[in-house]
C-alpha cells in the first residue's frame, strides 16, 4: 500500500529522537501497521543548524504550518514546543484540514487542550498527545483505554524529569542547584524555559491533562495550584533525609464530592513509599481506580529516546486507523470542572 507521509515540525531533541527511531525501527514499525511510514517534509528555525542527522533528502519548509497544507503531508508531527504562535497555528491548520495531528506539546494542550479536541472531534482528524505526560510511560493509554472500567478516585505523579534528577542528583551527590540544572538541560531534559520545569509550571500543564482523563472533564490549567523546587536546598533535602522523609515535586489530582483538587508542590515522602524511589529522570504515576485498586506506572519521563518511544506510538495508532476520542470521553460529555481553593482543600 502506499507510505503513509509525515511531516514534522521541530527538529530538536524529541524531533530528531523520533526520525532516527522511525529510521532504525522502520522493519519493525511497518510490520507492526501494515504500512511504511515515510517523513516527506520536516521544518525548524535554522535551516543551516548541523543536527547530527542527515535532513537533505527531505523537503524543508521555512514554515511549519506549511506542513498542514501540504498535499505531500498525511500525518503532521509538532514537535516544537510554545502555547500560541506558530505550534497552535500548525495543530488548529491541521486539525481543520482533517490531518491527524501528533503532539508532545504539553504547553499547548494544557492550554488550548479542549478546543484542540473539539476542533479535531468536528473535523473528523484525530489529536495524540502520549509524549506530552510522562515521557515514556504510556500513561495517557493507561488512563484512556486500560483504565476505562474504573472510576479513577486520585492520580499521584512525579511528572517533571528535570526537578526529579535535580532532587536526586543534589541529594547522592551535595551538588548546587544551578550546576544540576545545567546538566539536565544539557541531556535534552528541560523545556527551552527551563522556569517551567524547576517552578511546576511543566507538571501542572501534564497533570491537567492527566485529570481530564482521568476524570472526564475538560483541561482546567488555571485551576492548578502549582509551587516548584526552585527554593529547595541542599540542606532542606539533608535534614529530610535524616527524619526518613525525600523530598518529591509531586503532582496530585483528587476528586472529593463531586470537585476535583489539583495541585504541584514540593513533598515530604516516607523513604520506604515506591514512589521515593523513582530517582533521577524517571517519572510515576499512581492511579487510583475503584476496581483496579492501585496501579503504579514507572519510566523515564524526559528525553529524546523515552520521549520519541511515545510519539511513535501515537504516529503507529494512526497507521493502524484507530479512532478514539483525544480524552476519555467525546468533548460534548466531558464535565465542566468544579475547582475549589486550596483553602478548602
Ligand atoms: P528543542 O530541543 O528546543 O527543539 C525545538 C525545535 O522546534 C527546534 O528544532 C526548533 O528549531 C523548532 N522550532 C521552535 N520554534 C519554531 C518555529 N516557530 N518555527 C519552526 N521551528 C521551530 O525542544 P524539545 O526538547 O525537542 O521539545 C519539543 C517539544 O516536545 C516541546 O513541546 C516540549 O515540551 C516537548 N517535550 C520535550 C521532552 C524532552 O524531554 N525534551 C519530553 C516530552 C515533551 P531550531 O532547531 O532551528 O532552533
Ligand atoms: N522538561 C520536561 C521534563 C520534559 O523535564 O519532564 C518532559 O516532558
Amino acid at each position: 500500500s502506499d507510505p503513509l507521509r509525515l511531516g514534522l515540525a521541530g527538529l530538536g531533541t524529541v524531533g530528531i529522537g523520533t526520525l532516527e527511531l522511525l529510521e532504525t525501527q522502520r522493519n519493525l514499525i511497518e510490520i507492526r501497521c501494515g504500512k511504511f511510514l515515510e517523513v516527506t517534509a520536516v521544518s525548524a528555525r535554522d535551516r543551516g543548524k548541523d543536527r547530527g542527522f542527515d535532513i537533505s533528502k527531505l523537503q524543508w519548509h521555512d514554515d511549519p504550518v506549511a506542513l498542514a497544507t501540504s498535499d505531500k503531508v498525511d500525518i503532521v508531527v509538532e514537535l516544537m514546543g510554545g502555547t500560541d504562535g506558530a505550534a497552535k497555528t500548525l495543530v488548529e491548520t491541521a486539525l481543520a484540514a482533517g490531518k491527524p495531528v501528533v503532539t508532545a506539546n504539553k504547553a499547548l494542550m494544557a492550554h488550548h487542550g479542549t478546543a484542540l479536541a473539539h476542533l479535531a472531534e468536528s473535523s473528523g482528524a484525530s489529536l495524540h498527545f502520549e509524549a506530552a505526560v510522562a515521557g515514556g510511560i504510556p500513561v495517557i493509554k493507561a488512563l484512556r483505554e486500560g483504565l476505562a472500567g474504573n472510576r479513577i478516585h486520585s492520580i499521584t505523579g512525579i511528572l517533571n524529569g528535570t526537578s526529579n534528577y535535580i532532587l536526586t542528583t543534589m541529594r547522592e551527590t551535595g551538588r548546587d542547584f544551578g550546576s544540576v540544572l545545567a546538566d539536565a538541560q544539557a541531556l535534552g531534559y528541560a523545556e527551552a524555559d527551563p522556569s517551567f520545569d524547576i517552578d511546576g509550571v511543566d507538571a501542572a500543564h501534564k497533570l491537567a491533562l492527566l485529570t481530564a482523563l482521568a476524570f472526564g472533564c475538560e483541561v482546567d490549567f488555571p485551576g492548578v495550584y502549582v509551587e516548584g523546587i526552585r527554593n529547595i536546598g541542599a540542606e532542606d533535602i539533608a535534614f529530610a533525609e535524616e527524619l526518613g522523609y525525600r523530598i518529591k515535586l509531586l503532582a496530585i489530582a483528587e476528586c472529593n464530592n463531586g470537585s476535583v483538587f489539583q495541585r504541584v508542590h514540593p513533598c515530604l515522602v516516607d523513604r520506604k513509599a515506591p514512589i521515593a524511589s523513582v530517582d533521577g529522570v524517571f517519572n510515576a504515576v499512581v492511579a487510583e481506580g475503584d476496581y483496579v485498586g492501585t496501579t503504579l506506572f514507572e519510566g523515564r519521563g524526559a528525553g529524546a529516546y523515552p520521549t520519541a518511544s511515545a510519539v511513535v506510538a501515537d504516529i503507529i495508532d494512526v497507521a493502524r486507523g484507530q479512532q478514539l476520542p483525544t480524552f476519555s470521553l467525546p468533548v460534548e460529555r466531558l464535565n465542566k470542572l468544579s475547582t475549589r481553593p486550596m483553602a478548602e482543600h
